[in-house]
């Protein structure tokens, strides 16, 4: 990955969007319910519960960023891309919502989940509500049907993505029902690839693009969505707790169907299968880790985020786009792979 080089350091990057697009963000969020608006505020990082300041750091604000972008590769100024980015943030958070009640999961950004901390059944209402709101955001631009098309696919994807990723919890770790890396990759375009594309590519539209630009970037985004994940997978096996915010060999001990351990198993030969003994409850997960290092599992991961890597850059590099917003992009891709690996 050190092909990659960036004009602009990609934090700031990320900055500069959150700043464009935070006014109509907060604007929309504005317009909910005041008691919906106010979980949405505290998913956004922006009160405590019951409304109060926080000192919460909130996200990254990857997919704004990409919406942004995306107008401006197009050679529209940034605020073209803003609605589409609102809608895309709308739309995360919301399928964060949802998540963490599917997943059962407590804590996110190390703060209670808005399930935790307000209920299910409002939880459930603020994810509708921001999806309805995200929806109601794109249908007032110019490109009205052609941007709700583009979100509409993505939606339909990722809901695909989370059904695979939650029957893949159920699937046995070997033998012929067991998880292959193809479906994985499916699942990860699904799951997390299809939103970023649709950021990309619907920012692109708000700008002017044409046709040609916005597939090639709502593919650099599913791309990216892979690479993304898998990288996540190989930090929560070898990355540094401290760095991560995650316990050390979580997916492990969770059992979750992560790129490694399913590259690891598709290898044949005795390791393998005394990897799979372990990954069923007859070993520690230090034991599975190395097992999955000495089958080839994080060398396949890693070669997997370098082919998606490079597939995102030659989409980027396909289209005529404007230089500066390339380079943004290219640093933003840089920044989210590399991380600490
Ligand atoms: C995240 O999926 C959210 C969606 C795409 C809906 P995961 O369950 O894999 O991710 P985290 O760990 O909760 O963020
Ligand atoms: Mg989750
Ligand atoms: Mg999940």
């Amino acid at each position: 990955m050190t092909a990659l080089t960036s004009a602009t350091a990609a934090p700031e990057v990320l900055g500069r969007c959150r700043t464009l697009v935070r006014p109509a963000l907060r604007e929309a969020v504005g317009r909910m319910h005041p008691w919906v608006g106010e979980m949405a505020a505290y998913s956004f990082g922006w009160c405590e519960v019951g409304g109060g300041p926080t000192l919460a750091p909130g996200g990254k604000g990857l997919r704004q960023a990409l919406a942004v972008l995306g107008a401006e590769a197009a050679g529209a100024p940034g605020p073209a891309g803003v609605p589409a980015a609102v809608a895309v943030e709308l739309v995360h958070t919301f399928s964060l919502l949802h998540d963490d009640i599917m997943d059962g999961d407590a804590a996110r950004r190390r703060r209670p989940t808005v399930w935790k901390a307000y209920g299910t059944g409002p939880a459930v209402l603020a994810g509708d509500a921001l999806f309805a709101l995200a929806v109601e955001t794109l249908a007032a631009t110019p490109t009205g049907p052609g941007a709700l098309r583009l979100l509409s696919v993505a939606l339909g994807d990722l809901v695909r993505g989370q059904a695979d990723d939650l029957l893949f919890a159920t699937r046995p770790w070997t033998g012929p029902r067991r998880v292959r890396p193809g479906e994985y990759r499916t699942m990860a375009e699904h799951k997390t690839g299809a939103l970023l594309g649709c950021a990309a590519a619907l920012g692109a539209l708000l700008g002017g693009a044409p046709p040609a630009v916005v597939s090639a970037f709502d593919r650099a985004g599913r791309h990216l969505g892979i690479a993304f994940q898998v990288v996540d997978d190989v930090l929560g096996i070898w990355g540094d707790p401290a760095v991560t915010g995650k316990p050390v060999h979580g997916d492990l001990r969770e059992g979750k169907k992560t790129f490694p351990v399913l590259a690891a198993l598709d290898s044949t030969g005795p390791v393998a299968g005394r990897l799979a003994a372990v990954l069923e409850g007859a070993g520690e997960p230090e034991e599975a880790a190395a097992l999955i290092d000495e089958t080839g599992g994080r060398a396949a991961a890693l070669a997997e985020t370098r082919r998606h890597v490079a597939a995102v850059e030659s989409a980027i590099a396909d289209v005529p786009i404007v230089a500066g917003a390339a380079d943004d992009l290219r640093s933003l891709l840089d920044f989210l792979v590399r991380r600490d690996l």
